[in-house]
């Protein structure tokens, strides 16, 4: 009875487990456009824009695991003096931002995407705050060898929030995730990175220290390029292993309307079907739920295969609605989703595209909990 007992305080203290996302949050304008501009090209924006939609990679996460996950979330993020829209949003949906700060003399980071008719999207980012606003923790990282009590404050900050999973992205300064990195090796954290964001080359060092990398398939491309690796004619699973044999532990890639795949340095490929039923309006923000999806199953210590559904689940539904954080939806939402998912045959969709791996090589049973999987055991700090 009282192993049962303890059993039980155990998975619910998991599935309660803290979310911390540090990172980007950005004021989104929306341009609705036929195409996309070829090079050198002006083209008229059809109606008008839609602005000041809250969004960028670290905000929507966060949001999004706020409104998916049972455990606390919190935000660690640098707002400009425009961020007011931002801060309000976050904290209604009950996101912590005590350790978010802001700054007046900057303005917040600005998105701009281009949204087509088909729903795709493509975005430009200004960085604003998101760049320049963490300044004392690139001192403190600077300064880590000759004044280490600069750094032992944010390790701390850090530790306050006792969270079991860390989210980042790549729209803050490498410095940002190079100290996450640093907190890694010596926590016993979940360390999440989100490829999406800029153009640029994750340091070896830290790429090894991530439990779980997630790109989108053309992140994949470029940070391979990154890493003077051109395989643009391999398939995304030797891709995947190629950035395994430069470190990484594991690798998810969102792949839009074809699902993700998911390919471990055990050597184990999954591949989950998108669940995608109706025509999409916009895939901003799909993969950030998809993100914050996949963590709360994993928190949950669901399987593998489980984490990629419920992270598909929620980008399905996540692409019906214009806007990233508008377009997150409810848990309610995404389970539905998901008992849709599981009265098809395993690793179908009603549009299901893909060519490599229509089948996961381990069949998900509903409430089935087991084999999760990296090197920390989530323990919170
Ligand atoms: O992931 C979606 C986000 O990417 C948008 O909100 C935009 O700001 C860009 O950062």
């Amino acid at each position: 009875m009282l192993c049962l007992c303890l059993v039980a305080f155990v998975l619910k203290r998991e599935a309660h487990a803290n979310i911390l996302v540090v990172g980007s949050a950005n004021i989104d304008t929306f341009l609705p456009v036929e195409r996309l501009p070829a090079e050198g090209e002006n083209l008229m924006v059809q109606g008008l824009p839609t602005d000041n939609v809250p969004g960028g990679k670290g905000c929507t996460q966060a949001i999004a695991a706020a409104k998916l996950h049972h455990g606390r979330v919190f935000f660690m993020g640098q707002f400009g003096y425009d961020g007011k829209v931002l801060i309000d949003t976050l904290l209604q949906s009950s996101v912590d931002c005590s350790l978010s700060n802001t700054h007046q003399d900057i303005p917040s980071g600005r998105g701009y995407v281009f949204l087509t008719s088909s729903g795709q999207v493509s975005a430009v980012v200004s960085g604003g705050s998101n760049q320049l606003g963490w300044k004392l923790w690139k001192y403190a990282w600077e300064q880590r060898q000759t004044n280490p009590s600069l750094l032992a404050q944010i390790f701390e900050q850090i530790r306050s929030t006792q969270c079991t999973c860390i989210m980042l992205q790549q729209e803050v300064p490498s410095h940002v995730n190079e100290i996450m990195a640093a907190f890694r090796q010596s926590h016993s954290v979940f360390l999440i990175q989100d490829a999406g964001g800029a153009d640029r080359e994750i340091p070896l060092h830290v790429l090894s220290s991530l439990d779980f990398i997630m790109p989108n398939e053309s992140e994949l491309d470029r940070l391979l390029k990154r890493y003077n690796v051109d395989m643009s004619s391999a398939s995304v699973v030797d891709k995947a292993r190629q950035l395994i044999t430069l470190g990484a532990k594991h690798v998810i890639i969102t792949q839009g309307s074809k699902g993700a795949t998911s390919v471990s340095s055990s050597g184990e490929v999954l591949h989950q079907a998108s669940l995608r039923t109706t025509q999409a309006v916009d895939e901003t923000g799909a993969g950030d739920c998809f993100r914050a999806a996949f963590v709360s199953a994993l928190l949950q210590r669901r399987s593998l295969q489980q984490c990629l559904q419920y992270g598909c689940a929620a980008g399905a539904c996540a692409v019906e609605t214009k806007g990233a954080v508008p377009s997150i939806p409810t848990r309610p939402a995404v389970e539905a989703r998901l008992h849709e998912l599981l009265k098809q045959p395993v690793g179908k969709s009603h549009d299901d595209t893909s060519n490599e791996l229509n089948e996961p090589s381990s069949s998900p049973n509903d409430g089935e909990t087991a084999h999760v999987l990296p090197t920390a055991d989530p323990v919170a700090v």
